[in-house]
């Protein structure tokens, strides 16, 4: 039986990689906080023939994400941990600062949420040898564009944090995958007003790219490619041209979950 855990699983890119990864074999141990979205999406993937669990729980509460997957693990050796989970803020409709607070839950669900879903998991993967991890950060980190400051940190966070795992543990088995997607719809980017570089796919379409890139062993996937090569070569340019640049790139975020 394959053993997966995915959070964020209740909607969203979360909820299409988990319909996607639905089998008869497969052992689904899906995470949010909205229980009954979370069996909603549970209830279609038993229906392809998966076996599902559910734990509606916060991303940011260690202690909590710590005792379930530590059960899950003991349970069903966990084999592929999908650390999905997010949230975004921004700069207010008139450009006014993100707030401490809200810049502050970005860091913490989407960074601290991707160390509470890996740490517990590590110890156990890697004394069976190995296992594989699929960190979802975003084209974001690659730039700070100055609409979605702690955004940005908080998936260029994720970014390094993954390639350091893959360097300190890809001798001894662990296959780590860094994501960094570009839009796509969802209840996420439907908050998001402004021009979208690179258009804007399916939750389905970008679900099967990084599902992809996970069974072909690769690293790291981006996509569209050609765009983060293009916020790549924005990091590289000196500050204030950078900057000018950054500043044709302009969002506005609507407050939202
Ligand atoms: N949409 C895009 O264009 C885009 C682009 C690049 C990267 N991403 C990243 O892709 C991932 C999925 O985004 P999405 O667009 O599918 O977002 P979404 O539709 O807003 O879904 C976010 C998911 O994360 C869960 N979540 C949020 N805060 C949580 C918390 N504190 N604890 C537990 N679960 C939490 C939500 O579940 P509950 O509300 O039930 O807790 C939901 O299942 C995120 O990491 C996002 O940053 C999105």
């Amino acid at each position: 039986m394959r053993s997966v855990v995915v959070s964020g699983a209740s909607r969203g890119l979360g909820a299409a990689l988990a319909e996607a990864l639905a089998a008869p074999g497969v052992a689904l141990h899906l995470l949010g906080r909205d229980q009954a979205a979370l069996e909603a999406v549970a209830a279609r993937c038993r229906g392809r023939g998966a076996e599902v669990w559910c734990a509606a729980l916060d991303v940011v509460d260690a202690a909590a994400m710590a005792a379930q997957l530590r059960e899950w693990d003991r349970e069903r050796p966990v084999g592929l941990a999908i650390a999905n989970a997010g949230t975004s803020g921004g700069t207010g409709l008139d450009g006014a600062p993100e707030g401490h607070d809200a810049a502050l839950r970005q860091v913490r669900v989407n960074l601290e949420g991707t160390l509470n879903l890996v740490e517990p998991l590590l110890p156990g993967m890697l004394a069976r040898g190995g296992g594989q991890l699929l960190l979802v950060g975003s084209l974001m980190g690659f730039r700070g564009l100055p609409d979605l400051p702690a955004y940005a940190a908080s998936k260029a966070g994720v970014w390094t944090y993954g390639e350091a795992l893959r360097a300190a543990h890809g001798l001894r088995g662990l296959h780590v995958t860094v994501a960094a997607p570009g839009f796509f719809a969802s209840a996420m980017s439907a908050r998001v007003r402004g021009r979208r570089a690179g258009g804007e796919v399916s939750a389905e379409v970008m679900a099967a790219r990084l599902l992809r890139a996970v069974a072909q062993g690769r690293g790291r996937v981006v996509s569209p490619w050609w765009l983060g090569a293009g916020l790549r070569a924005l990091a590289l340019l000196p500050p204030r041209l950078g900057d000018r640049l950054a500043r044709l790139v302009r969002f506005r975020v609507v407050p939202g979950r």
